[in-house]
């Protein structure tokens, strides 16, 4: 096996790829055996060894991925790192790809109004997406993305150890609560996210995507009462 598939499947064995078609929300971070540390690249350290935000982000600049080839400029996160709360979205759009920055379009115009309607202001929070890449045309990340970036997005997890984390869409949702469960099922209740390498919980909601409402307004009703749950939250501690 040559070293890019070697580093492939460790990648897939980290994000727990073994229990992502469960039908219940996510409890599979279970995994606690110790990976074998095969030297990913010579020049840089193991995903093991990053422990800060600037070391993560060269790490996924040096990932090889076809996505790379039509996006113009990585995007990992905004906001702060200090932050307890994470919201985590699906990928860039034309938009973020041209500033490097998530959440700078239509949808993240919407986004911060819908913050502000809690009180919260973006630049208090870290802003991040499953795929750091924009997929050509904007379309939905496929499965094998999502399991390709899952162990640098869990990685910035345990970077951040956020208390809370707000999912919105179906891709974050998937990604995170490992679950092909429906958003509508999964909103509305309060999850738990464990992390697969450290001993630390956080508290997950799950809430329509920003684009998704501004093509589907009608939703606005329901994505303003996980906005409460959220504020809610946040208030009792
Ligand atoms: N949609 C997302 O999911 N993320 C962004 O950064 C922008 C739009």
């Amino acid at each position: 096996m040559n070293q890019s598939n070697k580093e492939y499947i460790r990648l897939l064995i980290e994000s727990g790829v073994h229990t992502l078609l469960k039908e219940t929300p996510n409890n599979h971070h279970k995994l606690n055996e110790k990976l074998e540390d095969t030297n990913l690249d010579d020049n840089s350290k193991t995903l093991h060894e990053i422990s800060n935000i600037k070391e993560l982000i060269f790490k996924i600049s040096c990932h090889e991925t076809p996505l790379k080839k039509t996006a113009n400029r990585i995007v990992v996160f905004d906001g702060d790192i200090n932050s307890k709360l994470m919201i985590i979205g699906e990928a860039p759009g034309k938009e973020e790809d041209e500033k490097g920055k998530p959440f700078v379009g239509r949808a993240g115009q919407l986004l911060v109004k819908m913050l502000g309607a809690i009180n919260l202001k973006r630049e208090n929070i870290y802003i991040t997406n499953v795929i750091p890449w924009r997929p050509p045309n904007n379309r939905t990340p496929t499965e094998t993305e999502i399991l390709e970036f899952l162990p640098y997005l869990q990685k910035q997890i345990d970077i951040i150890k956020p208390s809370y984390i707000f999912l919105l869409g179906t891709t974050a949702a998937k990604a995170i609560l490992a679950t092909p469960l429906s958003l509508g099922k999964l909103r509305g209740q309060w999850h738990k996210y464990n992390s697969l390498n450290l001993n630390f919980t956080a508290d997950v909601l799950v809430s329509y995507h920003p684009a998704f409402l501004l093509r589907s307004p009608n939703y606005k009703k329901e994505a303003w009462a996980d906005l409460q749950m959220l504020q809610e939250k946040l208030n009792e501690n």
